[in-house]
């Protein structure tokens, strides 16, 4: 029973939590402005959601990190229901930090396209190749303000300058990769430093917030926020690698027949080991993910036991999506 428990996939475990959550992401960027609801709108209608992996690796953490109330259970029981109302008002906070991580996340997102002049995202038409890069970037800005509204909501300091460092970082890590040099492309230092910043920042203070809102210890709240920074850093590396093995693979096809084939072939050399690097690298991450979860102060709790598991799940799940 408990080895097929293990194998229950991460994202069943808070369906039925992340299904209300879209539809309030849905109500919070109404607008009575048309143009401007359905740019903001766009990538939360139905169909391109997307997967909602923050949302689920944040509820996943809430639970992972739940200390079952200390009262005897006839309290739990009682008519005034107190317990139960404070651990329903907690969970409802945690779920507004996976709220506002997604609106940044798609903030980020509608105004990445414009940079990168994308035409599609999710499978589908890009904002901007739709309506605009004006009012792409507008609906970025709108998606910034609602998200800082529902963190006002919260009335807490700690976890309002968590997050506004979070979108300095995003800004910090795309501006770091349009201004990349060519001594610093190679320099790896630069290259984690504008990886933590662009992909894993989010997700990692976004781990901390959830634990922030808890009775936590300030080491618990680094392990949560250690275990985002890896799974957010395991992620980058490899897509980026093997997002280069398409023409590579063109490259051997066609044998070696014209010498600008041989320069590409070299590259392709230098590009190889840059995959195996990068897939060391993966795995020493998640390898730091686990550990991080693995540390938390020990628990029986049959749904946090479970939570936990499906957090060392996701980094497997991760790895073998890039590999
Ligand atoms: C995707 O990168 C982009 C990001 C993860 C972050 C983008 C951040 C900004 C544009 C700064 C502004 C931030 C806010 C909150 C408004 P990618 O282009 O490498 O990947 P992808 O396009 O394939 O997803
Ligand atoms: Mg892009
Ligand atoms: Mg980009």
């Amino acid at each position: 029973v408990t080895a097929v428990k293990d194998q229950l996939d991460p994202f069943s475990l808070v369906s039925d939590e992340i299904s209300p959550l879209t539809d309030r992401l849905r109500s919070m960027v109404v607008t009575e402005v048309p143009k401007l609801a359905s740019a903001a709108g766009y990538f939360f209608k139905k169909g391109v959601e997307g997967k909602r992996f923050r949302p689920t690796v944040l509820l996943l953490m809430a639970t992972a990190l739940n200390m079952p109330v200390s009262m005897p259970s006839v309290d739990r029981l009682s008519p005034t229901g107190v317990i139960d109302n404070l651990e329903t008002e907690l969970r409802r906070r945690q779920q507004c930090i996976a709220e506002i991580t997604e609106m940044i996340h798609v903030a980020s997102l509608l105004h990445d396209d414009v940079l990168d002049d994308a035409d599609t995202r999710r499978g589908v038409s890009s904002l901007n190749s739709l309506m605009g890069n004006k009012l792409a970037v507008l609906a970025g800005n709108f998606l910034l303000s609602r998200a800082f509204v529902v963190l006002a909501s919260l009335e807490n300091d700690e976890i309002v300058s968590l997050i506004a460092e979070v979108v300095e970082h995003l800004i910090t890590g795309e501006t770091m990769q349009m201004t990349t040099t060519s001594e610093q492309r190679l320099n790896m230092q630069y290259y984690m430093e504008k990886t933590y910043y662009k992909t894993a920042s989010l997700i990692s203070n976004s781990c901390k917030a959830i634990s922030l809102l808890t009775e936590q210890t300030a080491e618990t709240s680094t392990l949560a926020y250690d275990y985002g920074k890896h799974l957010g850093i395991i992620t980058a590396p490899l897509l980026f690698a093997i997002e280069e093995f398409p023409q590579l693979g063109e490259v051997l096809q066609r044998g070696f027949d014209n010498p600008a084939d041989i320069d590409l072939a070299l590259d392709y050399l230098g590009r190889s080991q840059g995959i195996q690097r990068a897939k060391d690298l993966a795995l020493k991450h998640a390898r730091l993910a686990v550990k991080a979860i693995d540390s938390l102060p020990e628990n029986d709790d049959e749904d946090v036991r479970q939570s936990r598991q499906a957090l060392v799940d996701l980094t497997k799940i991760v790895i073998k999506r890039t590999k």
